[in-house]
């Protein structure tokens, strides 16, 4: 089964990226794919036209996976400009792109108490019109993350069981799904 990992963050400390890397390491017999989102250009019609490599590779792993993760902070109360970019690619052609009836899980994290929540709405509402399969399932908001993710990436056990949980019903779901 191929994974295509989508985080909303990529700098060094990235706890979204701990937690993407975390589902790897829990279940290694899958195959993953993390593609650097913050490398795309921002997404232009006349690109769009003559796409870049780049985007192609994109469109191309979202296409060959059998579903999709995403990990992802809230900034301003929304979806981080990196992460809404890289889905705007691969939206098109509109309501018949790649991520068409692909399975997707939406994880969010934020020091504060709702974990992400708004972001984590405004992601169902934006792979609604990209007509996605969004897994129906207890939403996964992590919250106070910095008490339960450590600087080095180090993830605590109740958060461990959780993501395991989440991930393994995710991917019956990508199996019922399919
Ligand atoms: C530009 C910016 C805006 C942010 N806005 C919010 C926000 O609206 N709500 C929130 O809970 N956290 C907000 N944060 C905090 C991040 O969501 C939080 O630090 C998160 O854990 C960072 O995730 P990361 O390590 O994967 O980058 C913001 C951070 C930045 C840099």
């Amino acid at each position: 089964m191929n994974i295509l990992l989508m985080s909303g963050s990529f700098h060094s400390k990235s706890k979204s990226i701990s937690i993407l890397n975390s589902l790897q390491s829990y279940f290694p017999n899958y195959d993953y794919e993390l593609p650097r989102l913050d490398k795309l250009p921002f997404y232009n019609e006349d690109l769009n036209a003559d796409k870049p490599d780049s985007i192609l590779s994109l469109i191309d792993q979202v296409k060959t996976c059998n579903g999709i993760v995403v990990c992802s902070p809230e900034y301003n109360h929304s979806v981080p400009a990196v992460l809404k970019n890289a889905i705007d690619w691969v939206s098109r052609p509109a309501f018949n792109s790649a991520l068409k009836d692909k399975p997707i899980t939406i994880i969010t994290q934020a020091n504060s108490p709702v974990g992400g929540a708004r972001a984590q709405a405004h992601l169902k509402l934006i792979f609604d019109s990209t007509l996605s399969v969004i897994y129906p399932s207890h939403e996964m908001m992590i919250t106070g993350v910095d008490k339960v993710i450590a600087s080095d990436g180090s993830i605590s056990d109740g958060v461990k069981n959780c993501l395991e949980r989440h991930f393994s019903s995710f991917v019956e779901f990508i199996v019922k799904h399919s």
